[in-house]
């Protein structure tokens, strides 16, 4: 199974983010959190740290809109370059015409998923997507507690995508570690977000591999 390990630079030193970058040259995609104070109670940066973030990052940048009004926002981040934007379900007016607009520009179109968002609306818009995001922890901070609860979603999405032939990519993000990331590999994610995991480790590319590991790559 192709495993994807993005680490976030939610828990990296927002003073040194060239530095930080550099020290995770070994995943395969920077997950980059955008909040917006309204959708979460919390705010992180946006479009000019986006473009600026990109230029100097050794891998790919996987955009997580935690904003409202994606709809206006999130095209802005393709065309800066972002290699995937994801939005969440429950702040987008038209989530597949969003997506389209994504895909059009060039980036890789994805959607989130809160834990308490029900799956079965999306199941049949699947096609639309190429990743989807199961929250496994309530978004707008770092360093939360993975909640299992949420793995009956990926359940029924890896079915789908399977059933269907679909090369969606499956993505879980919040409370990942070595324990939990086998419990969401066997649920059917195949792409893991890891902030805290990743840099609170003393070698982020230790912890990287240990965590590629322990997805069963
Ligand atoms: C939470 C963010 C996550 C966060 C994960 O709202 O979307 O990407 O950085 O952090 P950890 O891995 O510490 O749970
Ligand atoms: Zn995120």
């Amino acid at each position: 199974m192709t495993v994807r390990i993005n680490p976030s630079i939610l828990a990296a030193d927002f003073a040194n983010f060239e530095a930080e970058l550099q020290r995770i040259s070994t995943a395969d995609y920077v997950h980059v959190d955008i909040m917006d104070n309204h959708f979460v109670p919390n705010l992180t940066f946006g479009l000019p740290m986006v473009e600026r973030l990109q230029q100097v990052s050794p891998r790919p940048l996987d955009v997580h809109l935690m904003i409202e009004d994606p709809d206006r926002w999130a095209p802005g981040y393709a065309e800066v370059g972002a290699f995937s934007v994801t939005f969440h379900a429950e702040a987008a007016h038209d989530a597949v015409a969003l997506a389209r607009r994504l895909r059009d520009i060039g980036a890789r179109a994805g959607i989130a998923l809160k834990p308490g968002t029900d799956i079965a609306p999306y199941l049949e818009l699947l096609p639309e997507f190429d990743q989807v995001l199961v929250m496994t922890v309530e978004p707008g901070f770092g360093g939360q507690s993975f909640m299992e609860s949420t793995m009956p979603k990926l359940v029924s999405l890896r079915e789908e995508a399977t059933r269907s032939g679909l090369d969606v990519w499956l993505q879980v993000d919040g409370g990942i570690t070595e324990s939990t990331i086998a419990i969401a590999a066997g649920a059917g994610a195949d792409t893991f977000v890891a902030g805290s995991s990743v840099y609170q480790s003393d070698s982020p590319a230790a912890q990287i591999a240990a965590l590629r590991a322990a997805a069963g790559a």
